[in-house]
Protein backbone atom coordinates (compact mmCIF):
# COMPACT_ATOMS: atom_id res chain seq x y z
CA UNK A 1 0.00 0.00 0.00
CA UNK A 2 1.08 3.38 -0.78
CA UNK A 3 0.66 5.95 1.31
CA UNK A 4 -0.44 9.49 -0.21
CA UNK A 5 2.32 12.13 0.39
CA UNK A 6 0.62 15.53 2.05
CA UNK A 7 0.86 18.55 -0.82
CA UNK A 8 3.28 20.89 -0.38
CA UNK A 9 1.97 24.02 0.96
CA UNK A 10 1.82 26.52 -2.51
CA UNK A 11 4.17 29.46 -2.18
CA UNK A 12 2.21 32.77 -2.20
CA UNK A 13 1.87 34.68 -5.22
CA UNK A 14 2.65 38.58 -4.71
CA UNK A 15 3.60 40.97 -8.54
CA UNK A 16 5.12 44.31 -7.74
CA UNK A 17 4.99 46.80 -9.96
CA UNK A 18 7.43 49.22 -9.92
CA UNK A 19 7.20 53.16 -9.97
CA UNK A 20 4.34 53.75 -12.53
CA UNK A 21 4.71 57.38 -12.44
CA UNK A 22 1.44 58.19 -14.29
CA UNK A 23 1.36 61.53 -15.89
CA UNK A 24 -0.61 63.60 -18.58
CA UNK A 25 0.22 62.67 -22.12
CA UNK A 26 1.13 59.17 -21.47
CA UNK A 27 -0.42 56.04 -23.13
CA UNK A 28 -1.99 53.71 -20.59
CA UNK A 29 -2.00 50.16 -22.75
CA UNK A 30 0.77 48.88 -20.15
CA UNK A 31 -2.35 48.62 -17.74
CA UNK A 32 -4.01 46.55 -20.04
CA UNK A 33 -1.10 44.08 -20.07
CA UNK A 34 -0.79 44.34 -16.70
CA UNK A 35 -4.45 43.40 -16.23
CA UNK A 36 -3.79 40.35 -18.54
CA UNK A 37 -1.02 39.83 -16.86
CA UNK A 38 -2.73 39.32 -13.79
CA UNK A 39 -5.73 37.10 -15.54
CA UNK A 40 -2.57 34.82 -16.70
CA UNK A 41 -0.63 34.58 -13.15
CA UNK A 42 -3.16 34.15 -11.08
CA UNK A 43 -1.45 36.24 -7.94
CA UNK A 44 -1.99 36.31 -4.74
CA UNK A 45 -1.25 39.67 -4.03
CA UNK A 46 -0.26 42.74 -6.19
CA UNK A 47 1.57 45.11 -4.73
CA UNK A 48 1.85 49.05 -6.11
CA UNK A 49 5.44 50.25 -4.60
CA UNK A 50 4.68 53.55 -5.04
CA UNK A 51 5.18 56.48 -7.49
CA UNK A 52 2.00 55.40 -9.05
CA UNK A 53 1.06 58.71 -9.80
CA UNK A 54 3.65 61.70 -10.45
CA UNK A 55 1.70 64.68 -9.19
CA UNK A 56 3.85 66.83 -10.90
CA UNK A 57 1.11 69.49 -10.56
CA UNK A 58 2.24 69.46 -6.58
CA UNK A 59 6.01 69.51 -7.63
CA UNK A 60 7.14 72.79 -5.90
CA UNK A 61 6.58 70.66 -2.63
CA UNK A 62 9.46 69.11 -3.07
CA UNK A 63 10.74 72.21 -2.05
CA UNK A 64 7.77 74.73 -0.50
CA UNK A 65 5.74 76.90 -1.89
CA UNK A 66 3.34 76.06 -4.68
CA UNK A 67 0.75 78.26 -6.73
CA UNK A 68 -2.94 78.27 -7.27
CA UNK A 69 -2.58 77.44 -11.11
CA UNK A 70 -0.86 74.39 -10.22
CA UNK A 71 -3.23 73.69 -7.83
CA UNK A 72 -6.18 73.48 -10.19
CA UNK A 73 -4.27 70.49 -11.89
CA UNK A 74 -3.77 68.20 -8.98
CA UNK A 75 -7.27 66.32 -8.93
CA UNK A 76 -6.82 65.16 -12.44
CA UNK A 77 -3.19 64.26 -11.88
CA UNK A 78 -4.84 62.11 -8.63
CA UNK A 79 -7.56 61.04 -11.10
CA UNK A 80 -5.23 59.26 -13.83
CA UNK A 81 -3.87 57.19 -11.37
CA UNK A 82 -7.53 55.49 -10.73
CA UNK A 83 -8.58 55.45 -14.57
CA UNK A 84 -4.92 52.85 -14.52
CA UNK A 85 -6.59 51.01 -11.56
CA UNK A 86 -9.99 50.97 -13.80
CA UNK A 87 -8.35 49.51 -16.59
CA UNK A 88 -6.37 47.16 -14.37
CA UNK A 89 -10.03 46.00 -13.25
CA UNK A 90 -12.01 45.45 -16.49
CA UNK A 91 -9.07 43.39 -17.76
CA UNK A 92 -8.33 41.18 -14.22
CA UNK A 93 -11.56 42.40 -12.55
CA UNK A 94 -11.60 42.51 -8.54
CA UNK A 95 -7.71 42.21 -7.59
CA UNK A 96 -6.22 42.15 -4.34
CA UNK A 97 -4.45 45.01 -4.82
CA UNK A 98 -2.09 46.80 -1.92
CA UNK A 99 -1.07 50.52 -2.44
CA UNK A 100 2.10 51.32 -1.30
CA UNK A 101 2.50 55.50 -1.20
CA UNK A 102 5.82 56.52 -2.52
CA UNK A 103 7.26 60.06 -2.36
CA UNK A 104 5.67 61.41 -5.27
CA UNK A 105 1.95 60.78 -3.57
CA UNK A 106 3.23 62.51 -0.38
CA UNK A 107 3.36 65.72 -1.66
CA UNK A 108 -0.16 65.58 -1.10
CA UNK A 109 0.21 65.26 2.26
CA UNK A 110 2.12 68.05 2.14
CA UNK A 111 0.15 70.27 0.13
CA UNK A 112 -2.70 70.06 2.66
CA UNK A 113 0.23 70.87 5.62
CA UNK A 114 1.02 73.88 3.71
CA UNK A 115 -2.73 74.61 2.94
CA UNK A 116 -5.73 73.87 6.18
CA UNK A 117 -8.05 74.37 3.21
CA UNK A 118 -6.79 71.49 0.87
CA UNK A 119 -6.92 69.15 3.74
CA UNK A 120 -8.66 65.76 2.66
CA UNK A 121 -8.54 66.87 -1.31
CA UNK A 122 -7.39 64.70 -3.31
CA UNK A 123 -7.22 61.41 -0.41
CA UNK A 124 -6.39 58.66 -2.53
CA UNK A 125 -6.83 55.92 -0.29
CA UNK A 126 -10.50 57.50 -0.26
CA UNK A 127 -10.56 57.92 -4.11
CA UNK A 128 -8.97 54.52 -5.09
CA UNK A 129 -11.23 52.88 -2.67
CA UNK A 130 -12.98 50.16 -5.15
CA UNK A 131 -9.89 49.25 -6.59
CA UNK A 132 -7.47 48.68 -3.63
CA UNK A 133 -7.41 46.23 -1.04
CA UNK A 134 -5.02 48.57 1.63
CA UNK A 135 -3.10 51.75 1.89
CA UNK A 136 0.49 51.99 3.69
CA UNK A 137 1.51 55.41 3.58
CA UNK A 138 5.24 56.68 2.84
CA UNK A 139 7.62 55.48 4.85
CA UNK A 140 5.47 52.60 6.44
CA UNK A 141 6.26 48.73 5.45
CA UNK A 142 3.59 46.56 4.07
CA UNK A 143 4.21 42.56 4.84
CA UNK A 144 3.07 39.69 3.38
CA UNK A 145 4.10 36.40 5.02
CA UNK A 146 7.39 38.05 6.60
CA UNK A 147 8.71 39.72 3.27
CA UNK A 148 8.41 44.09 3.54
CA UNK A 149 7.07 45.88 0.85
CA UNK A 150 8.08 49.72 1.43
CA UNK A 151 8.35 52.62 -1.55
CA UNK A 152 12.08 53.54 -0.31
CA UNK A 153 13.15 52.56 2.78
CA UNK A 154 14.06 54.95 6.08
CA UNK A 155 17.06 55.19 7.64
CA UNK A 156 17.62 57.90 10.61
CA UNK A 157 17.91 60.97 8.20
CA UNK A 158 15.62 59.65 5.57
CA UNK A 159 15.08 57.92 2.78
CA UNK A 160 18.13 55.49 2.25
CA UNK A 161 20.11 56.82 -1.07
CA UNK A 162 23.13 55.78 -2.88
CA UNK A 163 26.38 56.87 -2.25
CA UNK A 164 28.23 57.99 -5.20
CA UNK A 165 28.78 55.19 -7.83
CA UNK A 166 30.26 52.37 -5.68
CA UNK A 167 27.11 51.12 -3.47
CA UNK A 168 24.49 50.27 -5.14
CA UNK A 169 21.31 51.30 -2.71
CA UNK A 170 20.29 47.45 -2.29
CA UNK A 171 23.11 46.46 -1.06
CA UNK A 172 22.90 49.29 1.71
CA UNK A 173 19.14 48.44 2.33
CA UNK A 174 19.98 44.78 2.34
CA UNK A 175 22.80 45.62 5.10
CA UNK A 176 20.37 47.95 7.39
CA UNK A 177 17.15 45.65 6.92
CA UNK A 178 15.79 43.30 9.88
CA UNK A 179 13.67 40.89 7.33
CA UNK A 180 14.27 40.80 3.40
CA UNK A 181 13.00 43.43 1.85
CA UNK A 182 11.39 44.92 -1.64
CA UNK A 183 11.24 48.84 -2.97
CA UNK A 184 10.90 51.11 -5.69
CA UNK A 185 11.92 54.41 -5.88
CA UNK A 186 15.33 54.09 -7.78
CA UNK A 187 13.74 52.81 -10.80
CA UNK A 188 16.61 50.27 -11.55
CA UNK A 189 16.77 46.61 -11.44
CA UNK A 190 19.11 45.32 -8.69
CA UNK A 191 19.43 42.86 -5.65
CA UNK A 192 21.36 43.33 -2.46
CA UNK A 193 22.38 40.63 -0.18
CA UNK A 194 23.53 40.15 3.57
CA UNK A 195 23.86 37.49 6.09
CA UNK A 196 23.81 38.38 9.71
CA UNK A 197 26.41 37.02 11.83
CA UNK A 198 24.76 33.93 13.24
CA UNK A 199 22.27 33.69 11.43
CA UNK A 200 21.76 31.39 8.39
CA UNK A 201 19.44 32.79 6.07
CA UNK A 202 20.35 35.75 4.11
CA UNK A 203 18.67 39.24 3.96
CA UNK A 204 18.26 40.06 0.58
CA UNK A 205 16.68 43.85 -0.74
CA UNK A 206 15.48 43.65 -3.62
CA UNK A 207 14.86 47.07 -6.55
CA UNK A 208 12.36 46.29 -8.71
CA UNK A 209 12.57 48.73 -10.99
CA UNK A 210 9.72 51.03 -12.32
CA UNK A 211 6.53 50.46 -15.02
CA UNK A 212 7.39 53.75 -16.78
CA UNK A 213 6.70 53.61 -20.39
CA UNK A 214 9.77 53.36 -22.61
CA UNK A 215 8.43 57.08 -24.92
CA UNK A 216 7.71 58.64 -21.70
CA UNK A 217 10.80 60.54 -20.33
CA UNK A 218 9.65 62.51 -16.94
CA UNK A 219 11.38 65.95 -16.83
CA UNK A 220 12.85 65.13 -13.77
CA UNK A 221 15.24 62.73 -15.28
CA UNK A 222 17.00 64.69 -17.85
CA UNK A 223 20.40 64.79 -17.35
CA UNK A 224 20.95 61.76 -15.53
CA UNK A 225 22.46 58.40 -15.88
CA UNK A 226 19.33 56.31 -17.23
CA UNK A 227 19.74 52.87 -16.44
CA UNK A 228 16.30 52.26 -15.07
CA UNK A 229 14.66 48.66 -15.43
CA UNK A 230 11.41 48.57 -16.98
CA UNK A 231 8.79 46.14 -15.83
CA UNK A 232 6.93 43.57 -13.39
CA UNK A 233 8.68 41.02 -10.44
CA UNK A 234 6.68 38.46 -9.28
CA UNK A 235 7.75 36.88 -6.11
CA UNK A 236 6.68 33.74 -4.97
CA UNK A 237 7.13 33.62 -0.99
CA UNK A 238 7.57 29.91 0.46
CA UNK A 239 5.71 29.08 4.14
CA UNK A 240 9.64 29.41 5.70
CA UNK A 241 9.70 32.89 4.30
CA UNK A 242 11.99 31.98 1.40
CA UNK A 243 11.12 33.15 -2.15
CA UNK A 244 11.93 32.59 -5.71
CA UNK A 245 12.06 35.98 -7.62
CA UNK A 246 11.02 36.10 -11.75
CA UNK A 247 10.96 39.30 -13.93
CA UNK A 248 9.32 40.13 -16.92
CA UNK A 249 10.01 43.00 -18.74
CA UNK A 250 7.23 46.06 -20.40
CA UNK A 251 8.60 45.19 -23.67
CA UNK A 252 8.17 41.61 -23.05
CA UNK A 253 4.53 41.96 -21.48
CA UNK A 254 3.98 44.34 -24.98
CA UNK A 255 4.76 41.21 -27.39
CA UNK A 256 2.46 39.04 -24.69
CA UNK A 257 -0.06 40.41 -24.26
CA UNK A 258 -0.84 43.68 -26.71
FE1 LIG B 1 9.83 57.04 -8.66
FE1 LIG C 1 10.09 57.61 -5.39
Amino acid sequence: MTRKKKAPEPPVKVLVVGDAHIEPGQRFDRFRWLGRHIVETKPDHIVLIGDWVSMNSLSSFDKKGGTQLENMRVPLDAELGRVALNIIQEEAGRWPIHFVEGNHEYRIKRWWENDAQMEGLCDLADMYDGYIDSYTTYGDYLWINEIGFTHIPFNKVGPIASSGFTTSIAQKVSILAGKSIFFGHSHILDIGRQRRLGSVEPIYAVNVGCFIPPEFDPAYSHNRLNDWWRGVVMVEIMPDATFDISTLSLKRMEQLYE
